[in-house]
């Protein structure tokens, strides 16, 4: 059955989760109260990168629109998905105000109508937050928890190819409805209630950092007794009951999800008097990663002279323009505040970047070899692909000395060493 659904939020999941029901026949309503995103988006244009989503936009623009008249577009939904930003605060507690601003104009249209209405929320929340909607919006609404499991840069195949659909929620019809808009996606179902479902999202996330934390610490270990963390990885995650994914060591998780949702889960634990160890951990292990990168960086130059650094990669992973809590970013500014000179270079996230980075010390160059040339170390944080197709031997023409640090061990290191080049990554020989 074919619905009427609005959207609020647009961003990376919001948009996606529109573009994608679009898609299924759907009839979207995406609603922002950022006026300049909704113009964008009204022409046809994503005011973010990520692949596909632009496509889908073109291709169903009959089944989609935009606007910024919330009140309006609820009126013409039975179905409402809440995907709005909940970001960290500098605490590590969740901010909920673009969250409870939705509820309130939920409210609203209750008072003047008598439509019952469901409510699926997107967005990653504290535990209980669906319960307490639920409380406020009384019952002329049916709650359902449903959390997004799609990945930047891969939004829409996510989307469209689930590993699951988790439905948390007291309604059965509610859940009968929802389960009908996935009904042409094949992947297993789990029923449970709202609270289970909102752990499952932040044990989900939080599960993954920590895998990666892990193998981080395999690699530092590799380091010290002379063993190759890929290769470790690789015999590690033939395991069926390990896997192979979130596996590869670096410098360590960024982005707007994993380093929110696993300090969100500390202060959950925290909120309850349980000392989350593990996870306490994890992220103690990630900001060390980036620490002990940044070391690898100046010890170089100190060793070899030179203070002009080249970096590759903005974005916190490739195929996105995000740069929220990148290692990049992280790392860039630690070595800016010891005077050295960056010239930086991502295709797609530095004008993200120029809002973020301000001089001195940076600049930002059109092109991997010319962030290169001149340069006395070149630093790799983000694996695009197109790093991995450049010429290095002009690289290595063009730069004053031939050094490379690899954040993510993307380059093959004996290739490398054979041309010429001091090479480091972390915990690869
Ligand atoms: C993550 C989850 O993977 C999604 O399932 C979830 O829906 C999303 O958060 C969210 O909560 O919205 P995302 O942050 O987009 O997705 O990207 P990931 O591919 O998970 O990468 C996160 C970070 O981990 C990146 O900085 C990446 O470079 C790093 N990473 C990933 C590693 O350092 N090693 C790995 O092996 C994998």
């Amino acid at each position: 059955m074919k619905e009427k659904i609005t959207v609020v939020g647009t961003g990376y999941v919001g948009l996606t989760l529109g573009v994608c029901l679009a898609s299924l026949g759907h009839c979207v309503i995406c609603v922002d109260k950022d006026k300049e995103k909704i113009n964008k988006l009204k022409k046809g244009i994503s005011p973010i990168f990520e692949p596909g989503v632009e496509d889908l936009l073109r291709k169903h623009k009959k089944n989609i629109s935009f606007t910024t008249d919330i009140e309006n577009s609820f009126q013409n939904s039975e179905i409402i998905f809440i995907a709005v930003g909940t970001p960290p605060k500098n605490n590590g507690n969740i901010n909920m105000t673009f969250f409870w601003e939705v509820a309130k104009e939920l409210k609203k249209i209750s008072d003047k109508n008598h439509i019952h209405r469901i409510v699926a929320i997107k967005s990653t929340v504290p535990v209980g937050t669906s319960d307490k909607l639920a409380d406020i919006l009384g019952n002329k609404f049916s709650v359902v928890f449903n959390p997004e499991f799609l990945r930047e840069g891969s939004a829409v195949k996510d989307f469209l190819n689930p590993d699951r659909i988790i439905l948390g929620t007291k309604s059965e019809k509610a859940k009968k409805r929802i389960l009908k808009i996935y009904s042409s996606i094949a992947a297993p179902k789990v029923f449970t209630d709202t609270k289970s479902a909102e752990l499952i999202k932040y044990a989900s996330n939080s599960f993954l950092a920590t895998k990666i934390s892990f193998i981080n610490e395999i690699a530092n270990i590799c380091e010290k007794v002379g063993a190759n963390v890929s290769e470790v990885a690789e015999g590690v995650g033939l395991d069926k009951r390990i896997g192979k994914q979130f596996l590869n060591a670096g410098v360590g998780y960024g982005g707007s999800c994993f380093p929110k949702d696993v300090e969100a889960l500390i202060k959950i634990a925290d909120s309850k008097k349980y000392d989350f160890r593990i996870l306490k951990a994890a992220f103690a292990v990630n900001e060390y990663q980036r620490k002990n990168f940044a070391g690898k960086i100046k010890k170089v130059l100190e060793k070899e002279g030179g203070k002009d650094i080249c970096v590759w990669g903005l974005s916190f992973k490739p195929n996105t323009d995000d740069i929220r809590k990148s290692p990049a970013i992280e790392i860039i500014k630690t070595l800016q505040k010891e005077g050295y000179k960056i010239k930086a270079y991502d295709p797609v996230a530095i004008e993200n970047a120029k809002k973020e980075l301000i001089l001195p010390n940076i600049e930002f160059s059109e092109s991997p070899f010319l962030a290169a040339k001149g340069s006395d170390v070149l630093v790799l944080v983000t694996e695009w692909s197109e790093f991995l197709k450049t010429d290095m031997k002009k690289i290595k023409e063009a730069m004053r000395r031939p050094n490379i640090i690899d954040g993510r061990n993307a380059f093959d290191s004996k290739k490398m060493k054979r041309m010429g080049f001091y090479y480091e990554g972390v915990g690869v020989r």
